[in-house]
């Protein structure tokens, strides 16, 4: 692979200060904590408690569905940018469920880095797993932050073994606990000889800071009693001798990650965590399309819509579609050319979305994430340029895990029903396929919880009750192949047959022996469970 922080021109420092990431967690690790606490360090809110009231249901600005709330989880993502000293940070939020992988997956194309976020008692869960194999399969580096170390949880050794045994990657401390559970006094910093407390009595205060010579500073006698400091420092004696010192290039290549302790929700190891953002997060990197590679310092300016969502202002039935800005500098009121469907689109009200306010973007550069509005124009997987035919690659649709039919409640509406579909279609939410053989559609999701989530949209914003159905299909794969050798074989499986909302050519069965029989039978066509958006 290119060494993108080799052989690259220096960036303009506009695009150098940006680091565009996502936090990736189980749910209940802290993820929602962790991002107020982003933005209170960053200024962007005055106080904790405005992104989520505490003690009330979750209410982020993307909370905008009853079922959210009902739930406590946040169907959908958003992107948040703020500042942190001299950088700009862009943070893309990932939702937590794991019945909404296929938008966390697309999530993860459109930015440079990952947090991973666990909980100190309970190490790596399924979800944190299943992210991070997501980052990994695009050597995105990952920093880690171990939290509520205010509460009992494992042994340090641990916690880093578990990572590194279970996600084979090799882990570096840059900062080690002292003390756990009630007894949790802070950490030592051990980037910067520190050591860190942690303030009980004021959650929303960040800690004393005390300057240390090393570790053998007697200033540590004064705060650290002496049987944890005799366990600190033979602890860091061994981590220094058994783990791996913390390589920025093995950390940008993805194949080691730094390790922060803390707890969000007192505000401790927050801000060390965001220095390492700043410091070890890579500046936005080079994106590939089907032609050649885009590098951020480019002139003119180019984009990928990653995500769509509708109805954000529910008075407004509107969508907004997220671009990640790949190069150049973006003004507003650029003409850009929408690629798909070659024609210019005045980009007039672009949106950034500072903290809890969306906000006009009247300029944005590379790595940043802008709304754009529009009335569905906007695809995932589109392509934004000044003039130039480009096909961003890597930004996958995943065959759909469960099928069912759906009917409309009303028969009268059945009009309606299309339109709701093609429109979460659109924006990612379900696959939708319509039979060649007989009426109605199929719909087919990742996890159960969707179907509910969209019989509820469907109902709430077109007023159109519906019902979901099992069907005789379990497995749907897209079909590829030459023209005339798809034809044909369409011709022949009419029976299994769908098309996409794109008009793709869609074969479903409800027996694994059928996939079989296919890839045996017709050596030209090869059924996949993947397809890229463009
Ligand atoms: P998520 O977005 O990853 O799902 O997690 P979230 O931030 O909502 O945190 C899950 C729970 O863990 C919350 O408690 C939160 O207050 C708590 N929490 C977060 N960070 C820490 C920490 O450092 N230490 C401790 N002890 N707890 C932490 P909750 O009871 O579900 O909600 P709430 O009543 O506190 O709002």
């Amino acid at each position: 692979m290119l060494d993108h922080a080799q052989n690259r021109p220096e960036l303009p420092p506009e695009i150098a200060r940006r680091r565009t990431f996502a936090i990736i967690s189980h749910p209940d690790a802290g993820k929602t904590t962790l991002t107020e606490k982003f933005l209170l360090f960053g200024g962007a809110i005055q106080m904790a408690g405005q992104v989520r009231a505490k003690g009330e249901a979750r209410r982020t600005r993307s909370d905008f569905m009853q079922m959210e709330k009902d739930r406590g989880i946040s169907v959908s993502a958003s992107a948040m940018s703020f500042d942190f000293g001299k950088y700009r940070f862009n943070l893309v939020d990932t939702p937590g469920h794991s019945d909404f992988s296929e938008d966390t997956y697309r999530t993860l194309t459109a930015v440079d880095a990952a947090v991973m976020v666990i909980d100190g008692a309970k190490g790596v869960e399924s979800q944190t797993r299943k992210l991070f194999e997501v980052c990994r399969l695009r050597d995105l580096p990952i920093l880690t932050f171990c939290n509520k170390m205010d509460r009992e949880s494992r042994e340090t050794f641990d916690i880093i073994d578990e990572i590194q045994q279970n996600l084979a990657i090799d882990v570096s401390p840059a900062s080690w606990p002292i003390g756990r559970g009630a007894d949790f006094l802070g950490c030592y910093d051990l980037l910067r000889n520190r050591l860190e407390l942690m303030d009980r009595a004021d959650r929303n205060k960040v800690g004393e800071t005390i300057v240390l010579e090393g570790l053998d500073d007697p200033a540590m006698e004064a705060h650290i009693p002496p049987d944890l400091l005799g366990q600190l420092r033979e602890e860091i004696e061994m981590a220094r001798e058994l783990l791996p010192a913390l390589d920025p290039k093995s950390v940008r290549e993805g194949h080691l990650s730094p390790i922060w302790f803390g707890s969000a929700i007192n505000s401790f190891g927050v801000k060390e965590l965001m220095d390492g953002i700043a410091a070890y997060a890579p500046e936005p990197q080079i994106q590939k399309s089907e032609s050649r590679q885009i590098a951020p310092e480019e002139d003119k300016v180019t984009g990928f819509v990653f995500k769509v969502q509708a109805n954000m202002d529910p008075k407004h039935r509107d969508r907004v579609a997220f671009v990640r800005l790949a190069s150049g500098h973006f003004e507003r009121g650029m003409k850009l050319l929408h690629v798909r469907s070659k024609k210019q689109m005045s980009v007039a009200s672009p949106v950034l979305f500072l903290a809890a306010d969306r906000e006009l973007a009247e300029e944005a550069w590379a790595g940043d994430i802008i709304g754009i509005p529009n009335h569905g124009q906007l695809r995932i997987g589109d392509a934004l340029s000044e003039g130039e035919a480009l096909r961003f690659t890597g930004i996958p649709s995943f065959a759909p895990e469960l099928l069912q039919a759906c009917r409309a409640g009303d028969p009268m509406k059945a009009k309606h029903l299309d339109k709701a579909l093609t429109q979460f279609a659109e924006e990612g939410a379900a696959k939708v396929f319509k039979p060649v053989f007989g009426s109605g559609f199929i719909v087919g999701v990742v996890g159960q919880l969707q179907y509910e989530v969209l019989a509820s949209r469907i109902e709430l914003e077109y007023g159109l009750p519906v019902r979901f159905e099992p069907t005789q299909f379990t497995s749907a794969r897209w079909v590829a192949g030459d023209k005339l050798a798809v034809e044909k074989f369409t011709a022949a499986n009419k029976q299994h047959m769908a098309t996409d909302t794109d008009g793709d050519p869609v074969y479903m069965t409800r027996l694994q022996w059928d996939i079989d029989r296919v890839e045996r039978d017709y050596p030209d066509i090869r059924l996949t469970s993947i397809k890229e958006m463009h």
